[in-house]
């Protein structure tokens, strides 16, 4: 796992909290896998292991203050030549530091100036960690394409038990070599240049959620949610079909979190390139009539249902058993379409164990008007509004932007970001609407 590491620069950034004695044990695994290692501490950090420490280990001269090495290791030529940073154990202190842009030391000055990505694993108290104010300010980090790698559950150097633990040496290396080695594979050389001119807008890998929680990780608990997501494919003749393209991102981000919020999710998937994400059932289907059938096997028992797919709204009235031939006389083939069921209208009519029901609108034109009509006209509880005439967010893209409605009108709007990250504030949304509506 650790090749990709080898020659990489890596700025281990140490905050004061009582983990920063694990920063050691992930120094160590850094270097051992090749990677250069220079440590940043903050001057609370440097109370409580000594400098000297992070030096022997990773071989080179460790930085606190800005003006500590002018020559030789400004914060600057720390920054700009950096693969990598990583701040681990990150406290609330520095992640506000970091969310309100300030650069009084050296590690959030290198933070300030970092081109390269940039990654923080909270540590602290679990009521430092659930206040407003530390949750805002991970969110803003998240906003401006900052990982932040949730810390775990257990207990405390408080005395307490609860969220606030930052994760295992060990697991925070495996999540540097998965960031690392995402930008490897997939950025192409332009890539990297805009990369050096500027942080990358959207570094969250799709589907990968490591980074981000929000919530209290119970926050989905007790809740059945099942998630459409994916193009349906309708069958023409044996090599041909109509279909759409929708990747099956957006369905899969929300299931993905939904999971993570600790609710039983049934995702039913069209045809789609993706794994599905841990902890979810997953059903294949291929058309909307199967779709609509899985719908059914699993709605009763559901609390949210969530409409995703991209649902072709017609299918071929008889499928050929053989592959369809180019007449010679005839410039013309007609094929007669008819409608497929609707499936989310189906689930917001149901008349006995309705589940809050939110599905999306892909709309090019008259965008709020035409979602709101659909809200109204498949008895919805929201609807997810995203412009595809957009190719930058909707279909096929790593991104989104959305406005959610409900009867009422606008309820919320999510700027673009990567769709696991709107799948995060949907996620919030709906959990906490479905709760509002059934208590
Ligand atoms: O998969 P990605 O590449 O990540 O792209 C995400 C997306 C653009 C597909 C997604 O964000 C989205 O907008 N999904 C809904 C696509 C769609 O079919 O929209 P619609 O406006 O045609 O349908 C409105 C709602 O009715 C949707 O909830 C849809 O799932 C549902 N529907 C539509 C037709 C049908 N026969 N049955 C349905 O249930």
């Amino acid at each position: 796992m650790g090749t990709q590491l080898k020659d990489r620069k890596i700025i281990l950034g140490v905050t004061g909290g009582i983990a920063a004695y694990k920063a050691c044990i992930l120094c160590r695994l850094l270097v051992k896998s090749g990677a250069q290692v220079f440590v940043v501490m903050t001057p609370s950090a440097a109370k409580l292991v000594g400098k000297e420490t992070f030096e022997a280990l990773s071989g080179h001269p460790v930085s606190i203050e800005i003006f500590d090495r002018t020559e030789d290791i400004s914060h600057i030529a720390l920054a700009t030549n950096a693969d990598m940073v990583i701040i681990a154990p990150a406290t609330a202190n520095t992640i506000a530091k970091i969310a309100a842009g300030m650069a009084d030391n050296m590690l959030t000055a290198v933070t300030l100036a970092a081109a390269c990505p940039v990654a923080v694993a909270p540590a602290m108290n679990t009521n430092m960690y659930n206040n407003p104010a530390t949750q805002e300010n991970i969110q803003t980090l998240i906003r401006r394409g900052i990982y932040v790698i949730s810390p775990a559950e257990g207990e405390l150097a408080c005395g307490v038990s609860g969220t606030g633990r930052m994760k295992e040496p060990e697991d925070l290396f495996e999540d540097i070599c998965a960031i690392l080695s995402n930008r490897l594979e997939n950025k192409t050389v332009q890539g990297q240049l805009e990369n050096h001119q500027g942080r990358l807008p959207s570094p969250v890998k799709p589907l990968e959620l490591t980074q981000t929680r929000l919530l209290p990780k119970a926050f989905g608990a007790g809740y059945k949610v099942v998630i459409t997501a994916g193009p349906t494919v309708e069958d023409l003749d044996p090599v041909r079909f109509i279909s759409n393209n929708s990747s099956g991102k957006m369905g899969y981000s929300l299931a993905q979190v939904a999971a993570a919020l600790g609710a039983e999710v049934t995702l039913i998937s069209g045809p789609v390139n993706l794994e599905a994400p841990k902890g979810v059932r997953k059903i294949d289907v291929k058309s909307a009539a199967q779709m609509l059938s899985a719908v059914e096997d699993y709605i009763k028992s559901a609390d949210i249902f969530i409409g995703c797919a991209a649902v072709a709204d017609f299918r071929a009235e008889t499928i050929s058993p053989v592959k369809i031939k180019k007449s010679e006389d005839a410039d013309t083939l007609t094929i007669k379409l008819v409608k497929n069921p609707d499936i989310i209208a189906t689930v917001g009519k149901l008349e006995s164990n309705r589940p809050f029901t939110v599905g999306f609108a892909a709309e090019t034109n008259n965008l709020h008007d035409f979602a709101r009509a659909k809200l109204e006209k498949k008895h919805l509880d929201l609807i997810v509004l995203n412009d595809v005439s957009n190719k930058a967010i909707g279909f096929n893209s790593d991104d989104n932007e959305v406005t959610v409605f409900d009867k009422d009108g606008q309820v919320a709007h999510f700027e673009k970001q990567p769709k696991p990250v709107i799948a995060q504030y949907l996620m919030e949304l709906i959990f906490k609407s479905a709760k509002k509506k059934n208590g």
